[in-house]
């Protein structure tokens, strides 16, 4: 059996934890057949984290600067969990020392650097992985195995949105997210590409798509050290700083395959606490998806007997192996961190087996390309192609 040694970079944030926690977890859920993980390095720039690091991953390095891992003889895997401006700088350092490497999404801040990454990683023969972890809950297998089985017919039509509404009080702090230097494409890369992940993985390429970017807050206060979701009283002495990549986006896409798109995103859709949803519609039926009901499918066949037709709605259940790994009856419900221990159980599957799974680095080179095309697309307020490679 193989044990996969893996430095987690960006341990102290939400990311690294859960990926820590993902590696040391998964085989409790899908065995050792495939191997295991073991963290031996873990570096967050926050010293003040380093105790609580060891205690969580014991016998692991703890270190500040990820530059003392990419190289290390000992280190099989990086898995980048870094804010979106080092995922580029990083994952090329991982990839030329001959690293596998796991990167959290947005791959790259552009598709001309996820280009170099999926190029470089080819020639290395390594195994890569982008953090896209919502598609990998089971239900959307389930969509995905209807899909290919010809059940709705051509793919017509996809509508999809994601919304958040942490920034949508005008006075909720600044932070990293809504910096145009430390993450370019702001809500389009770290919301967006969610999306465009579900259009990769149940629809297929996108070819061209228009696409109307919007900052609807110019400005916020700024309070040092806050995460995601942290609250915090304002003392009204803050300074504030400017929001320099968009908070929101309205687009629609054609894609190769002949079907249209019109999809939404937000981090300032009040109220939204997480809204994420799909439909397709095809020649012969229709999938619909809403995260409120997370191992729910809705299917609609119009091979359906006359006066009975109607979406029925079906619960993902032990039918399927990453939903059996983890409960042996339908409609318990498996959540957010089931599908990033589905993920980290895959990556060092991909690994022992070298065997690339989805989304590699050329998916996640395709989810940049769609990423690029809107910012583009907002920028010259037209119509955008999206070559395919
Ligand atoms: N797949 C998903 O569903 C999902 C969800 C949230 C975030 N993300 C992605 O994960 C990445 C991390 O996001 P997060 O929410 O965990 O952020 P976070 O701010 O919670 O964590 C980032 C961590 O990186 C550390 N760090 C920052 N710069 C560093 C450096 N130079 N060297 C070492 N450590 C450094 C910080 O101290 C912090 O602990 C982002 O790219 C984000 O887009 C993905």
């Amino acid at each position: 059996m193989t044990d996969v040694k893996v430095a987690v970079l960006g341990g102290s944030g939400w990311m690294g934890r859960i990926h820590t926690m993902a590696f040391q977890t998964f085989p409790h859920f899908f065995g050792t057949s495939h191997g295991t993980a073991r963290v031996v390095a873990i570096v967050d720039r926050d010293p003040a984290r380093a105790d609580d690091l060891a205690r969580r991953a014991p016998g692991a390095k703890i270190l500040q600067d990820w530059r003392q891992v990419v190289n290390d003889p000992e280190i099989d895997l990086i898995d980048i969990c870094l804010p979106d401006n080092l995922h580029f700088e990083v994952a090329e350092a991982g990839l030329k020392a001959g690293k596998h490497v796991f990167c959290e999404k947005p791959l790259a801040n552009t598709a001309a650097e996820a280009r170099v990454l999926a190029d470089l990683a080819r020639e290395q023969g390594v195994i890569t992985r982008v953090g896209h972890a919502f598609p990998r809950n089971p239900v959307h297998d389930l969509a995905k195995e209807i899909i290919e089985a010809g059940e709705i017919g051509e793919i017509k039509m996809f509508k999809g949105c994601q919304h958040i509404d942490v920034f949508g009080d005008p006075l909720a702090p600044f932070m990293w997210r809504a910096d145009g230097d430390l993450a370019p494409t702001g809500i389009v890369g770290d919301t967006g590409s969610h999306v465009f992940s579900f259009m990769e993985f149940l629809v297929g390429r996108v070819s061209a798509l228009i696409a109307d970017n919007l900052i609807l807050t110019p400005k916020r206060p700024v309070v040092d050290g806050l995460a995601i979701g942290g609250q915090t009283e304002l003392t009204g002495e803050e300074r504030w700083a400017e929001v320099t990549n968009p908070d929101a986006t309205n687009l629609l896409c054609r894609f190769e395959n002949g079907a249209a798109g019109l999809v939404d995103f937000s981090r300032t859709a009040t109220g939204r606490k997480f809204r994420q949803t799909y439909e397709i519609y095809g020649t012969k039926g229709s999938l619909a998806y809403d995260y409120d009901e997370v191992n729910r499918l809705r299917f609609y066949s119009h091979e359906d007997r006359p006066g009975r037709a109607g979406f029925r709605a079906i619960d993902v259940g032990p039918e399927h192996p990453s939903y059996r790994a983890f409960l042996p009856l339908p409609n318990f419900g498996l959540g957010y961190n089931e599908s990033k221990i589905i993920e980290a159980a895959e990556v060092i599957r991909s690994i022992t087996t070298k065997t690339p799974m989805w989304p590699t680095f050329e998916n996640g080179h395709h989810i940049c390309q769609i990423v690029d095309a809107c910012m583009e697309s907002s920028r010259l307020k037209r119509w955008v192609e999206i070559p395919s490679t």
